[in-house]
């Protein structure tokens, strides 16, 4: 079945950015002048996903206005004669049809999924962080998507984050861990270091198959007191397939204050308008050494 609909829980309460999120979404900072959450919804929109549900919650406003229209700016930048970021503001309202619900509490990012029920309905759907940027080549939900057709059940998007950095992720247990497509056989959410089965970590990118929910009603809270969506598919990967994909791309972590950082950088190397300047800028910077 084709994977038509994208999930992007945005409804978390950033701590480990404030007090920046304090009144602001942690997934509306700017990775130079592109919101974190745009970064992530084009990713879907490129890999073909067409219908995009968000789930928000209470402080969450700014991701809505983002992505509707905005009739006064379109007027004043017509007026200005500014066509280019003219159409760059169309373009961002235009991207895919985007619904909207809340989570009225953060209790983790499975209830966060939780909450997408309705919307996805009985098809194999993609879960994209919206706090997580990957740069690829090729859209990384895009990769999973195609692993998915090819194997079905569902797919996790993962990377190696050495045994010192798994306590931060979910952690795959497999049987071996040699192809870039392993099935599943557990899966722990933020195990210490010592106990982690492998360094191989789920970094915000999935293709679930829809029985997830089944597995989620049932799903109590773990990992520091919050409904976990790596709980749920640890279950669900008892009853059906779930692989873990070793993808390619350089994934960034916006929501922490070190992954923003480097974020900024390597985005802003990437981009002829800012790369010249920037480079110069950080050779200048020898009192780093
Ligand atoms: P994080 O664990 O990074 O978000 O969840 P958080 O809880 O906001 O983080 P800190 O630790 O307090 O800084 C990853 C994604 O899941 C969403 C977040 O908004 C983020 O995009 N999320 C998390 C929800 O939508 N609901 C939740 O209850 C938890």
């Amino acid at each position: 079945m084709r994977v038509k609909k994208a999930v992007i829980p945005a409804a978390g309460m950033g701590t480990r950015f404030l007090p920046a999120t304090k009144a602001q979404p942690k997934e509306m900072l700017p990775i130079i002048d592109v919101p974190t959450i745009q970064h992530v919804v084009e990713e879907a929109v490129n890999a073909g996903i067409t219908e995009i549900l968000i789930i928000t919650g209470r402080g969450k406003r700014a991701i809505e206005d983002h992505f509707d229209k905005s009739v006064e700016l379109e007027i004043l930048l017509e007026q200005k004669g500014k066509s280019n970021e003219l159409a760059d503001m169309q373009r961002i309202s235009n991207l895919a049809d985007i619904f909207y619900v809340r989570q009225k509490e953060a209790l983790g990012l499975g209830h966060a999924v939780a909450c997408a029920r309705n919307f996805v309905g009985s098809e194999p759907f993609a879960v994209l962080l919206g706090d997580d940027i990957v740069h690829a080549e090729v859209p990384v939900i895009g990769q999973l998507i195609d692993i998915y057709k090819r194997k079905g059940g569902s797919v996790l998007g993962c990377q190696r984050v050495g045994f010192e950095n798994i306590q931060k992720y979910g952690a795959v247990d497999a049987e071996d861990y040699s192809e870039p497509i392993v099935r599943v056989r557990s899966l722990v959410e933020k195990p210490k270091s010592a106990e982690a089965k492998s360094d191989l970590a789920v970094l915000g990118r999935y293709v679930i198959s829809p029985e997830i929910f089944n597995v989620l009603a049932i799903t109590t809270p773990g990992a520091g007191g919050e409904i976990q969506l790596t709980d749920a598919l640890n279950l669900l990967a008892r009853q059906q397939p779930v692989w873990a994909y070793s993808f390619a791309g350089r994934r960034y972590d916006v929501g922490d204050r070190i992954g923003f950082i480097e974020a900024t950088i390597e985005y802003a190397l990437r981009r002829e308008d800012l790369a010249p300047q920037l480079k110069a800028y950080l050779k200048s910077l020898t009192f780093c050494e």
